[in-house]
């Protein structure tokens, strides 16, 4: 029996608006559908699997039946706090692992979720606009729980069951995220929510390569804009690029 249907989602979501799915191409997609057709903040789309997962950067997103969850949350931020979804994403599965016992949880800019510098999660926010006025947020997570990775990429991806070192329920893991993004969601504007985020963040330090701009990621903003010092002392400001680790 899976952890994870209709049933155990009714149980335990009780109130919140749900749409549940066995396999779709993109919980997203349904989620930008249901927020364009008047769906209220926090509703949100489950699926066991998904055929056409979309990731950042115009990438795909796999999720195999039984072993990963993919939701998508629709937000109704405030429109200047709008690019603080993605960091929303990211934070609450950080939060998530370190609940489950993970160590070595961390934040690679923007939002990757890491244990021990491998990828446990992707977060994919996408915003829906009427006349340049926001409508909402369909803030995409998928988290890898107990996937069978091939070897290339177990080198770069691992599991929250691997991290929990037990086995995990996606329903109860589900209704924890969910908490936490109404918390969150409420305060998105606040220095709390923005340090929570940022005391999480793994790239600090770091050397990074994002585009064409090399250097070490010293700081980063209040509204998510990563500082990174180059190599003729100038520091550049750069935004969500992906961010290459370049080490030393
Ligand atoms: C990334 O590239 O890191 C982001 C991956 C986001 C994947 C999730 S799974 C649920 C939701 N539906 C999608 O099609 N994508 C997001």
């Amino acid at each position: 029996m899976t952890d994870l249907n209709q049933t155990t989602l009714q149980a335990r979501l009780a109130a919140r608006p749900f749409q549940f799915f066995v396999i779709i191409d993109s919980t997203n997609d349904i989620a930008m559908r249901w927020l364009n057709d008047g769906a209220e903040a926090g509703s949100v789309v489950i699926a066991d699997e998904q055929l056409k997962g979309r990731g950042r950067m115009g990438r795909t997103w796999h999720t195999p039946p039984g072993v990963a969850i993919a939701m998508s949350v629709i937000l109704k931020p405030p429109v200047e706090f709008a690019n603080r979804v993605s960091m929303l994403g990211a934070l609450v599965v950080a939060e998530l692992c370190e609940g489950v016992g993970a160590k070595n949880v961390g934040i690679k800019y923007p939002n990757d979720v890491q244990i021990d510098g491998r990828k446990v999660c992707g977060v994919l926010p996408e915003a829906s606009w009427e006349h340049h006025q926001l409508q909402g947020v369909v803030l995409g997570m998928g988290v890898n729980v107990r996937v069978q990775f091939d070897e290339q990429l177990a080198q770069t991806a691992t599991n929250l069951e691997t991290a929990a070192r037990r086995d995990l329920n996606r329903v109860e893991l589900i209704a924890y995220l969910l908490t936490r993004i109404d918390t969150w969601a409420a305060t998105i504007h606040t220095m709390d929510f923005f340090s929570a985020w940022k005391n999480r963040l793994n790239t600090i330090g770091q050397r990074v390569t994002i585009g064409d701009i090399s250097g070490v990621a010293e700081d980063v903003d209040s509204s998510g804009v990563l500082l990174v010092r180059t190599a003729n002392n100038q520091l550049e400001r750069v935004i969500a690029g992906d961010v290459l680790l370049t080490g030393e």
